[in-house]
């Protein structure tokens, strides 16, 4: 259970990413109790009565509702609310919509959990958490989003299912945007101690199928809405481990989005690149080597970034 005694982790939004990441937070015990908010009573008490009909089998409280009141008490906020992307449609294009929800729902949040961690889902992510930052005026630790711990995992589990090994045993990671321009850090990727490039146990990878992999990952999530018309489970269970780091004060070393403060060049641009993520939120790393290339991508990154705030206004 969390380190925090009486943990309280909020989500807000009872959509199906929500939904998902309130299901999955329970079922990994990632908080003492788990609560979800949304202005839709009808919908959100029916999701919170489905959650709390499974309590006998789980060691989390459920509670939620319609009532700003539901947020008292958080440790972690996670907000999932917003309009979501159709099939072929991008992340970047659902700025507009999203951010204006965001400046209406934040500062009620932020009046009702003072003290929250703030964790952004909605997309698109890196954009959501810069104006959540500027709305809160919190310090940069204290808002992060999702970013591409997600992509990661998608990244850690083809590499896996190629090389024939544990996803756990995976060591790499996507940075940047979570979304289009998003890249994998293969100069630093590992299987077990061995060096993408150098791995000849089961198959091994030329710089072709690494590109393939790549663009594989950047794509999943237009694959899965494309069949079913959202992505809600990988994201809740991404998002649920997120939030243990936090009320576990664990440290863990996890990609998610923070405004960067001059870091590889870039400033007042959320994207992800490696983060100490604990109590206080996440701290991009220092030290993490990224080759030339890859400097130039995360700039490219910043810079998409970047245009997509200007073309909203921000
Ligand atoms: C995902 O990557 C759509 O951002 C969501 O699954």
């Amino acid at each position: 259970m969390p380190v925090v005694e009486n943990s309280k982790l909020t989500v807000v939004g009872a959509g199906s990413v929500g939904a998902s990441l309130a299901y999955a937070a329970l079922i990994r015990g990632s908080a003492s109790e788990v609560a979800l908010y949304d202005i839709a009573a009808e919908k959100v008490q029916a999701e919170v009565l489905d959650l709390a009909h499974g309590t006998q089998f789980t060691d989390a409280r459920v509670s939620g509702g319609d009532d700003l009141a539901v947020v008292e008490g958080s440790h972690v906020v996670v907000i999932t609310a917003g309009a979501k992307q159709h099939p072929g449609q991008s992340r970047l294009e659902l700025a507009d919509t999203n951010v204006r929800i965001l400046e209406q729902l934040l500062p009620n949040l932020q009046e009702r959990a003072p003290d929250a961690v703030f964790l952004l889902v909605t997309n698109p992510v890196d954009v959501l958490t810069v104006v959540a930052q500027r709305i809160t005026g919190l310090p940069a630790n204290r808002v992060i989003g999702s970013g591409t711990v997600l992509d990661t995992s998608r990244l850690r589990w083809l590499l896996a299912r190629r090389a024939g090994v544990a996803t756990s045993s995976v060591h790499a990671d996507i940075v940047g945007e979570h979304g289009d321009t998003e890249f994998p850090l293969w100069s630093n990727a590992r299987i077990g101690p061995v060096p993408i490039l150098d791995w000849h146990g089961g198959e091994s990878f030329s710089l072709a199928e690494l590109d393939e992999i790549a663009h594989e990952v950047r794509n999943a999530a237009y694959t899965v809405i494309r069949g079913k018309g959202a992505t809600n489970s990988a994201i809740g269970l991404a998002g649920a481990r997120i939030v243990e780091a936090v009320l576990d004060d664990e440290q863990a070393v996890l990609p998610v989005s923070t405004v960067l403060s001059g870091q590889h060049g870039i400033d007042g641009i959320a994207l992800s690149v490696p983060c100490l993520v604990g109590g206080d939120g996440a701290f991009p790393l220092e030290g993490v080597p990224f080759s030339a290339d890859e400097e130039g991508l995360l700039r490219a990154s910043a810079d998409a970034l970047r245009a997509s705030l200007g073309s909203i206004g921000r």
